[in-house]
């Protein structure tokens, strides 16, 4: 079941038209939030940067925060999976071409629900690859705008690779990855990109910087140099979907020991343990 502008109907039977500014023009944002036994993760987090997103578009938001809740409630009860991930679309609606704002429009509304498997076990314990690549992306990646494809061909690299994702260069510093944030460990200490226009703020990433915090755990937020990537004894790759992931190869080549480190067991665990405790609190 899906919902699109004020029904909850059968994904087959979901329809927009073609002059919606989404497909036209890729005149949107979006969200995607993971749902652990049946909750909502992190909602209020998410609902703030979907404002923000909107904000950055110029775009009203269409429901209150009490109407998302509402709606992603009902999303959840009629699909399948104790844990699930929800995708909320927004586009600024049909209209005829132009590629100004149109006036008085009612914006598209799109939410779904896949079965949220995590990572398989095996990739925690042998970590997994990626590429690097120039960020040639535009200068709002802190939107998250659906028109991703910039992000699309980068990810695809990755994938022709046999990677699971590529981990972008601007002007010699590491901003993210195509679909994730990127966290390097060196010499024990973790460091995070900072906030900025280059990056998406991260809903994990922050979860995982309140854990260093919480736990002692020495981290630092500065701008990461191609050589402090290219030596770090670990790289993690955080999103909604994949949680926290160790990468272990780098362009073919090994990063530190080659296997998942210290820091990713961790901060994986305390990961783990956080879910189980927000999950009981909201039950
Ligand atoms: N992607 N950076 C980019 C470019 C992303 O697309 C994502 C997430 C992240 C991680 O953000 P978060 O921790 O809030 O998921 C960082 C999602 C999963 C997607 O677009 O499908």
């Amino acid at each position: 079941m899906i919902y699109l502008n004020g029904s909850f109907i059968r994904i087959e039977d979901a329809r927009i038209s073609v002059l919606d500014r989404g497909f036209i023009f890729g005149d949107g944002v979006y969200e995607v939030l993971p749902v652990y036994s049946h909750k909502p993760f992190r909602l209020t987090e998410h609902l703030r940067r979907l404002q923000d997103s909107l904000d950055g578009i110029r775009l009203k938001n269409p429901h209150s925060d009490v109407e998302w809740k509402g709606l992603l409630d009902q999303i959840i009860a009629s699909n399948e999976g104790n844990d699930q991930y929800l995708y909320l679309h927004i586009t600024r609606g049909v209209a005829p071409r132009d590629h100004s704002f149109p006036k008085d429009v009612i914006p598209t509304v799109f939410i779904m629900s896949t079965p949220l498997l995590g990572s398989p076990k095996e990739l925690l314990t042998t970590g997994v690859s990626a590429i690097t690549a120039n960020d040639n992306r535009w200068l709002r990646c802190d939107i998250k705008a659906i028109s991703l494809l910039p992000n699309v061909l980068l990810r695809q690299m990755a994938t022709d690779s046999n990677a699971v994702d590529t981990l972008l260069l601007r002007e010699g510093f590491l901003t993210e990855g195509s679909s994730s944030n990127i966290f390097v460990i060196k010499n024990e200490i973790l460091l995070a990109p900072p906030k900025s226009h280059l990056m998406l703020p991260g809903i994990t990433y922050d979860v995982v910087l309140e854990l260093a915090d919480a736990h002692d755990i020495p981290y630092e937020i500065r701008e990461i140099s191609e050589y402090d990537m290219r030596t770090a004894h670990e790289l993690l790759l955080t999103s909604s979907t994949k949680e926290i992931m160790p990468i272990t190869r780098l362009d073919g080549k090994l990063v530190g020991s080659g296997k998942p480190g210290k820091m990713f067991a961790q901060l994986h665990q305390l990961y783990q343990n956080y879910k189980a405790t927000i999950m009981r609190e909201t039950s």
